[in-house]
């Protein structure tokens, strides 16, 4: 645990120095290779906006965060789907179906050469009026991908991640549009992540506006109290991620019981394993929150595995579990 200030600064910077390891740091404008942009591949340097651009001062903004494997983005038209009905939480409607929005994100994909990598399709209202009434500004769509081995780098992974919880509640759904992937929420989270780097801390556990445990900042949370059954709190004020239920429907091809309930934080002490599932996160497992350790048991490790084989992971090894998690 960071315990003084020395400690917490080395921490912070090992933590930001592996991150940028893991990550290719060349600024996201200044890239070479191609991006869709309404209905068009652009060269990545001119894929660009105005400063007057109603998302970026009211947030009139959804995204998605998918990964290709192997050349195959996993569960592509659900995530296509999430963006039209994010968009539609957020009253706004896709120029695009979402077959459209699926073949765009593989010619991208394609367009760059990336196998194994990351998808991001990002929708927003245009800059034709400037207000927080935008009735008739025009709804963009751009598609980005990039290679993009991991989020949390592979030490942290295999030893788990280090979370602390965030002053930051997860808002009521009569405060927010909170089943939609949109941009305006992750100030929230931006919020609770850098508060948990200035710590030492990988990243937050963020709670929920009734003081229930929610999920971290951009990943989903199962625990284990050591019953051989697998806890998550019902997702009804935050995302129901996609890794989130492949994760459940892959344990109930296991038989492993999946209950879904609310969770206190007290319960974090009786909990014998917890990891996090999410797109970019995948399945990863959890070593402490605040100054609670956990191991990385059998159960987690059973479920990264099943996740890498469904996802098309060292796909010819692993066919029928792909299937499985794919239907
Ligand atoms: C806040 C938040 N929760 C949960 C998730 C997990 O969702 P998914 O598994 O669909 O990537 C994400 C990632 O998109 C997220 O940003």
């Amino acid at each position: 645990m960071p315990k003084n200030a020395t400690q917490r600064k080395n921490l912070r910077e090992e933590l930001l120095s592996k991150k940028e390891n893991s990550m290719d740091t060349k600024p996201f404008d200044d890239r070479d290779g191609v991006i869709w942009f309404n209905g068009k591949m652009v060269p990545w340097r001119d894929a660009r906006i105005h400063v007057l651009t109603h998302a970026l001062h009211y947030a009139s903004c959804v995204f998605e965060g998918e990964r290709s494997y192997g050349g195959t983005i996993f569960k592509l038209t659900e995530h296509s789907q999430r963006l039209a009905a994010s968009a539609a939480a957020l009253g706004f409607k896709l120029p695009y179906s979402v077959a459209e929005i699926d073949k765009a994100c593989t010619e991208t994909c394609k367009a760059n050469g990336i196998v194994d990598g990351y998808v991001r399709p990002v929708a927003w209202r245009g800059s034709e009026m400037m207000g927080v009434s935008a009735q008739a500004t025009r709804i963009n769509v751009a598609i980005a991908a990039w290679p993009w081995p991991s989020y949390f780098s592979p030490e942290a992974r295999m030893k788990g991640i280090r979370l602390v919880t965030s002053k930051w509640r997860r808002p009521a759904p009569d405060t927010a549009p909170v089943k939609a992937k949109a941009a305006g929420l992750y100030m929230i989270c931006t919020l609770s992540k850098h508060a948990a780097e200035d710590k030492g801390y990988h990243d937050s556990l963020m709670l929920d506006w009734r003081g229930r445990i929610a999920e971290a900042t951009g990943a989903n949370i199962f625990l284990s109290f050591g019953d051989g059954k697998l806890h998550t709190p019902t997702p009804d004020c935050f995302l129901d991620g996609i890794t989130r239920r492949t994760v459940i429907g892959l344990a109930k091809l296991r038989q492993i019981e999946v209950v879904e309930r609310a969770i206190m934080p007290d319960e974090l002490k009786k909990a014998t394993e917890i990891f996090l599932t999410g797109t970019a996160a995948e399945v990863t497992p959890v070593g402490a929150i605040d100054g609670m350790t956990f191991k990385v048991g059998d159960l987690t490790r059973l479920m990264m595995e099943d996740y890498d084989k469904a996802v098309g992971k060292d796909a010819h090894k692993h066919a029928p579990a792909k299937q499985a998690a794919q239907r």
